[in-house]
């Protein structure tokens, strides 16, 4: 009897007779002999076919089998060191098939599409290699982010996505109809994290988070995953330690558990290699005037136009960009102006018009992947602050009460997961990154 395997274990398997369920990728014909890649779900195998060796039965049977076809294939492992696949430098020499489900006309071909027809067909993309490494490279981002609070104490305490109000702006909130009353779609979970650590220290909420972002941009999703530690007893610097620890870990864990995708997908690794140690700290102050001095010395006028900024105005990507290009790793920009900030930012000692806030930008290009702060403590300054921003009072009690009982300073992010991936995936654009993306103009499949 043949062992049933996983293509991922294959290597354990050389010079046995196996079975692999899966689907038939893409097969090639050279004469006599066919080319088969198969694949089941957790990596991809050349299956081979000697016309003379299998019989015309079986030959002219894979010949007529259609791209993603599904099928059981039964042969023996060789290794080849040329034979492409994931993981590379395998084939099977096949022995017996059994059609599953024939499928015809697979409208994914190897041609180039169009990426509006490939989301149109997002369903079936997800099984194309790089859709496929990317998700795999997600997973493992995730699991990385789980296990590192888990094993830092944290205890996951899950915040809710129904919600009265708002956190992070009025300008983006989804609205649901909550019998007969208004609510909106979370934008985040801090707000009740912060409840959550008076009760349990360090505490996280992980999970899908709504923003009704009417730009189309590269970096913006309707819904992402974000994960947001909170810690008590925490101030700013604590934070930003946390947090390159924290990222560190994310990196150098899917490097080391999925260096097959990532080269798979092209990325350059080095970048990658370099996320350890400490990270660059620079203030706002200090951002701005860089980027008013990389303004003054480029001869590209439209990227002087772009990087147009003043002291209290919040970055753009352009901004990000040119300002994560000077470093070599991730950079932490901290103090930002009040004014661009969300409302329950503790202000800086001495100056109020800046806040303890800090945000990680990611190096090549791809900035924001974390926002974070210290929290206002003070009830009174915390009162004018939702005043400020023009936010209903009675909604805010609770949050005002956890100022008022056992108060202590406290400080937390947020990372999104997605922009993470695309950072470590090396791609362009957010909406690869998630499995079923939901931006200004799509919400199917
Ligand atoms: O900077 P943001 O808005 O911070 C918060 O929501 C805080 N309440 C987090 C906290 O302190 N607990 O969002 C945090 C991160 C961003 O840095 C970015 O990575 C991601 O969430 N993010 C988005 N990702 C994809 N699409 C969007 N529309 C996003 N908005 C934010
Ligand atoms: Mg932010």
């Amino acid at each position: 009897m043949p062992t049933e395997i996983q293509i991922q274990n294959i290597a354990q398997y050389v010079g046995q007779k196996v079975t692999i369920k899966g689907w038939l990728y893409a097969s090639t014909r050279k004469g006599k002999l066919m080319f088969v890649r198969l694949r089941d779900g957790t990596g991809m195998v050349q299956g081979v076919a000697f016309r003379p060796e299998v019989g015309d039965d079986l030959f002219d049977l894979l010949k007529r089998t259609g791209q993603e076809s599904s099928l059981i294939v039964t042969g023996e492992v060789r290794e080849n060191e040329r034979a492409p696949g994931l993981p590379k430098g395998f084939e099977v020499g096949i022995e017996a098939v059994e059609i599953v489900q024939s499928a015809e006309e697979y409208p994914i071909t190897p041609k180039d599409h169009g990426v509006e027809f490939l989301m149109d067909h997002r369903h079936l993309w997800l099984r194309s290699s790089r859709q496929w490494a990317i998700m795999r490279i997600r997973t493992t981002i995730k699991r990385a982010i789980i296990d590192f609070l888990d094993q830092n104490g944290f205890v996951n305490i899950d915040t809710p996505i129904i919600t009265p109000s708002a956190a992070e702006g009025t300008s983006n909130l989804f609205e649901v109809d909550f019998f007969e009353d208004k609510a909106y779609l979370a934008q985040t979970g801090q707000l009740y994290n912060e409840a959550n650590i008076m009760a349990f220290g360090k505490v996280y909420c992980f999970g899908p988070t709504f923003r009704a972002e009417k730009s189309k941009t590269r970096r913006h999703l309707a819904e992402f995953w974000m994960v947001e530690p909170e810690m008590a007893f925490f101030d700013l610097d604590d934070l930003i330690d946390f947090e390159e620890a924290f990222v560190t870990y994310i990196v150098q864990t899917t490097l080391k558990e999925r260096r097959a995708e990532l080269e798979f997908l092209g990325r350059d690794l080095a970048p990658l290699e370099n996320v350890t140690g400490s990270f660059p700290r620079i203030s706002y102050d200090d951002a701005i005037e860089r980027i008013h001095k990389i303004r003054e010395e480029t001869d590209d006028p439209e990227l002087k136009e772009q990087l147009k900024i003043e002291w209290g105005d919040d970055f753009g990507s352009p901004h990000e960009t040119e300002l994560t290009k000077q470093f070599d790793k991730p950079v932490f920009v901290y103090g930002y102006p009040t004014q661009v900030k969300a409302f329950y930012m503790e202000p800086w000692p001495g100056r109020p018009e800046v806040c303890k806030s800090v945000d990680l930008l990611a190096p090549e290009g791809y900035g924001e992947v974390i926002g974070g702060s210290e929290r206002m403590s003070d009830p009174e300054l915390l009162i004018q602050a939702i005043k400020n921003h023009e936010l209903p009072l009675e909604n805010y009690d609770w949050y005002i009460d956890l100022r008022k009982y056992g108060s202590v300073p406290h400080s937390g992010f947020g990372l999104g997961l997605e922009r993470t991936v695309a950072w470590i995936c090396g791609i362009d654009h957010i909406r690869q990154t998630s499995p079923f993306p939901r931006t200004l103009n799509r919400k199917t499949p």
